[in-house]
């Protein structure tokens, strides 16, 4: 396969969003107790917060945390988690049929945000409350003082208001496992209302409503138009969900899911567009992607306790990832990236043991997935501006997607720096690809770094005891001068060339 890379640091989509690097912390299996916070861990601070997962947090690269949910939202009491910890409530949590502790909540998170050094994304409860918990949460949380709640803050300890921008009304308000699920006129009307409230107090809010679950609900499509006719002049981005893994071990396609997210964001944005279109509105609504990632729906880990059954921090959702699964998480960063014109805000689902990058076991040690990798150097390399290429390649051929490219790539380009970085997926399972990338607009490095995971054995995980087994390694093919380079990239592989 050959593939043809033509960039010109003139052309660009947009600014990169340093938001698409965000991630998500749920209260559900150990993402939480025994995952960020676990007092008496050797690592942990005089707060519980484990030293070694936020050395991991801050390598990752994270921007922004969503929290605390989820499904876990829907029937949270946000109240519960505040105050002093051993006169905190013990509450069933509904959504993963487990015991919430209420050990850690609003203030410590807040805390351990500003240890990891990352922006906050609240989500309010709108499933079984509604707008006056979402306003009482945000006066807790915003005021600065001299109302009941805001002094309830401050009682516990924290003297400055948290001044948190971004907000989730809701979560997955169409899904019927929701609690509190309704309908898109429903939920529509709700969220217009709180945000309309929200804004008395803060008119600069930056809120998010729902959009549909995944792309696949009975209601894409509808749900969104829905949503936007109630409340498209009261809120600011519109939620996306997408969880990608083989099926039937169908591996061409589950290395071409950036194809299926590329056309999400794109009917997304063409509804959001219609609906500003019919009220002549100049206003454009972005795109958060707050949850993706890869995740092995399913697997035995993803079904939760039932019956008589409710403990504390149960592994759930704990999936290990493998080479291949790397890849895919690759090459879902760069459709993110390649949309960075709608898409300002994303969240990889979820940021420890669930789901996640890093894992950890409960008193012992802490280590990186493969698919911690890509995010990692995409969220470290990816700076300035998404370059607009035009790109010309092979084709791979997938039973769910058709012939897709067999390379997929973005690039972007630092006018601070000089510095331009290429992002590169192959998304053939058995075919090399020889790939040339021709600069226009400026002179750059040459090949400055190129590392590459894949093309080897596509099952390789890392554990505690290998926790560096599969990883980037460099790829000695690349060469090049200033106008471009030339790179092999081996069969199922992600790759950042760096010049
Ligand atoms: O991230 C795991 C779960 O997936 C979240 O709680 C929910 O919002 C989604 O369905």
């Amino acid at each position: 396969n050959t593939a043809r890379l033509i960039l010109d640091t003139r052309r660009r989509v947009a600014p990169v969003p340093r938001r698409l690097f965000g991630s998500f912390v749920e209260h559900l299996g150990r993402c939480v107790y025994t995952g960020i916070y676990e007092p008496g861990h050797p690592t942990a601070d005089p707060h519980g917060f484990r030293g070694d997962v936020l050395a991991l947090v801050r390598e990752l690269g994270v921007t922004t945390v969503r929290y605390p949910g989820g499904n876990f939202v829907s029937s949270y009491r946000w109240e519960d988690g505040i105050g002093p910890v051993d006169q905190r409530p013990a509450r069933l949590d509904l959504a993963w049929h487990s015991l919430e502790t209420n050990a850690f909540g609003l203030d410590e998170f807040m805390r351990w945000v500003r240890a990891a050094g990352v922006e906050p994304i609240m989500a309010a409860n709108l499933g079984t409350r509604g707008t006056a918990e979402a306003v009482d949460l945000l006066e807790y949380a915003n005021h600065r003082g001299g109302s009941h709640l805001a002094d309830r803050r401050r009682d516990n300890g924290a003297a400055d208001p948290y001044g948190i921008r971004l907000w989730c009304l809701g979560n997955e308000m169409d899904g019927p496992w929701q609690v509190g699920a309704r309908t898109a006129p429903e939920y529509g009307r709700l969220a217009a209302q709180t945000a309309k409230a929200m804004r008395r107090f803060d008119p600069d809010l930056e809120l998010i409503a729902c959009g549909s679950s995944h792309s696949s609900m009975p209601t894409f499509g509808t749900w969104e138009r829905d949503v936007l006719t109630e409340a498209y002049d009261d809120i600011d981005l519109i939620s996306l969900h997408a969880y990608y893994q083989p099926v039937d071990g169908d591996l061409p396609s589950f290395l071409a899911s950036a194809e299926d997210m590329d056309r999400y964001i794109d009917a997304v944005t063409a509804i959001a567009d219609s609906v500003g279109a019919i009220r002549r509105s100049t206003k454009k609504i972005m795109i958060a992607f707050d949850e993706w990632n890869v995740w092995y729906q399913s697997a035995a880990p993803s079904t939760p306790p039932s019956g008589e059954d409710w403990p504390v921090a149960p592994p759930l959702l704990e999936d290990h990832y493998s080479v291949a699964d790397a890849v895919v998480v690759g090459g879902l960063l760069i459709s993110l990236l390649r949309h960075s014109d709608r898409v300002t805000a994303a969240c990889q689902a979820q940021l420890v043991n669930v789901i996640a990058p890093i894992m950890t076991e409960p008193g012992g040690a802490a280590w990186r997935q493969t698919i911690f990798h890509p995010f990692a150097r995409t969220a470290r390399h990816a700076r300035g501006a998404v370059l607009d290429a035009l790109r010309d390649s092979s084709t791979t051929a997938t039973d769910r997607y058709g012939e897709v490219d067999a390379v997929d790539a973005v690039s972007t380009w630092d006018d601070s720096t000089g510095e331009m970085t290429v992002f590169l997926v192959n998304r053939s399972a058995d075919t090399p690809a020889e790939v040339t990338v021709e600069v226009g607009g400026a002179r750059v490095a040459g090949v400055v770094e190129c590392v590459t995971i894949g093309g080897g054995d596509l099952d390789a995980r890392n554990t505690a005891d290998g926790p560096d087994h599969a990883a980037p390694r460099p790829n000695g093919s690349a060469h090049g001068t200033g106008s471009g380079i030339g790179l092999t990239l081996p069969p199922a592989s992600w790759t950042m060339a760096r010049l």
